[in-house]
């Protein structure tokens, strides 16, 4: 089995791990034992590009336990654990493609396997997967035989849309970033929590008292400045969009042009998905000492061009830590070069969202077996009854029970519907 992976001895490690978030997914687990049984995707090959993680392990095992013949390469350079792809090829026979660290041509290369594989579904995590086949590096046949894809963030999503409205796009698309049992809970607790560990991991910050500037309030956004608020941070909110920026106001934030609101800023987190958020004026206004970090899927937020070119040196402070001084005298803080600081220096969100996230994966999965044939060259929502029924079954494995309308509140409601 072809595989490029750091240490075939990590491997032991890495399935600790990847049991220990087992425990946190039921509702992948329920889906992984029904799959057992009904092999929805059998001989089914699947090309996942992903953040090797545990809980993305416990994905690709679902998979596999459905009967796909699949392969993983990793979405982001920085975010692999390598016990995990260690573990994937030497426990579950997984051909993965992943090294934490690697350089921008080993991610090519890494693509271009998920690619020469010949997925009939694609699995992808910000679209690079997908550019990649519609790509002319690519055999032009691969990008024909996929029967659809599925698309796990908001960035990808948007790339993706975009595609289909330029009449580019080759196959379907579903879109499990917008199914609401992943965004409401991955992209906001998720974010959230996982981007401030990433933080404290790679700084050791005390969060409380320190004035945290939130760039962008989309659902990562809110995510991250109400966990920012529960450790007692001043946070200001940067938005461009008038409601969002609202909605900041009324939880509980400041909100400021960015210009203000890094000459306050003790940490400034990127949340945004677009460019240059952070720039060269951004940089002159900033306090000594200033900490600043991404966690928008893409490394474009913060322009380090311009950060270089008013710095005179840098120097690796801590892991994950680069400390630029600039020739007016005061010194900048990087964090993990820019790149999702949430799983550079930390394991990404926690599995307990994963297993939602995940679980609409599976399902879309094996819901494009069943009815690619009725599917259009378009981005799809995952069907409402998936993820009602992702809803329900986390409600149940969490032990959670839930009221049940009566007969009279059911005709009262039907009433108004039927116009009586
Ligand atoms: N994206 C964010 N957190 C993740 C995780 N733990 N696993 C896979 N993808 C992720």
């Amino acid at each position: 089995m072809n595989h490029d992976i750091k240490n075939r001895d990590l491997a032991e490690e890495g399935k600790r791990r990847i049991d220990w978030a087992d425990r946190f997914m039921p509702v992948l687990r329920l889906i992984r034992q029904r799959f057992e049984q009904e092999r929805p995707l059998d001989g089914v090959r699947i090309s996942a590009c992903l953040h090797v993680t545990t809980e993305t392990a416990n994905l690709m095992r679902t998979l596999k336990a459905g009967g796909a013949e699949a392969v993983l390469c990793a979405s982001n350079l920085l975010s692999t654990q390598d016990d995990v792809a260690a573990s994937l090829v030497v426990h579950e026979n997984i051909p993965v493609f992943a090294l934490k660290g690697e350089d921008t041509e080993t991610y090519y290369q890494h693509l271009d396997e998920a690619v020469n594989f010949q997925p009939m579904i694609t699995m992808d995590d910000g679209a690079d997967l997908v550019s990649r086949l519609h790509s002319e590096e690519a055999n032009p046949a691969f990008v024909e035989n996929v029967l659809a894809g599925t698309e796990e963030t908001t960035t990808g999503v948007i790339r993706l849309k975009s595609m289909a409205a330029d009449g580019v796009l080759r196959y379907p698309i579903i879109a499990v970033n917008d199914a609401k049992t992943k965004h409401f809970f991955d992209n906001r607790y998720g974010t959230g929590q996982s981007t401030l560990d990433g933080i404290i991991r790679a700084t050791n910050l005390l969060i409380a008292g320190t004035t945290v500037v939130v760039a962008g309030y989309g659902w990562c956004g809110r995510g991250f400045a109400s966990r920012a608020c529960g450790l007692g941070a001043n946070v200001i909110v940067t938005e461009i969009n008038p409601l969002n920026a609202l909605e900041a106001m009324m939880d509980g934030c400041r909100v400021a042009p960015m210009i203000d609101a890094v000459a306050e800023a003790d940490l400034v987190v990127t949340l945004t998905g677009d460019i240059d958020v952070l720039r060269r004026e951004h940089f002159e206004a900033m306090k000594d000492g200033a900490i600043i970090c991404n966690s928008g899927h893409f490394n474009v937020e913060i322009n380090i061009p311009d950060l270089e070119a008013l710095s005179e040196s840098k120097k690796t402070v801590r892991e994950f830590v680069e400390e630029y001084s600039l020739t007016d005298g005061r010194k900048l803080y990087l964090l993990a070069e820019g790149r999702l600081i949430n799983l550079a220096s930390a394991e990404g969100h926690p599995a307990s969202v994963m297993d939602m996230s995940f679980a609409n994966q599976a399902l879309s999965g094996e819901y494009i077996v069943k009815n690619h044939q009725q599917m259009k060259k378009q981005v799809y929502d995952v069907p409402e009854e998936l993820d009602d029924s992702i809803a329900t079954l986390k409600l149940q494995a969490l032990g959670v029970k839930i009221d049940e309308l009566t007969e009279e509140q059911q005709n009262y409601l039907s009433s108004w519907t039927m116009g009586t």
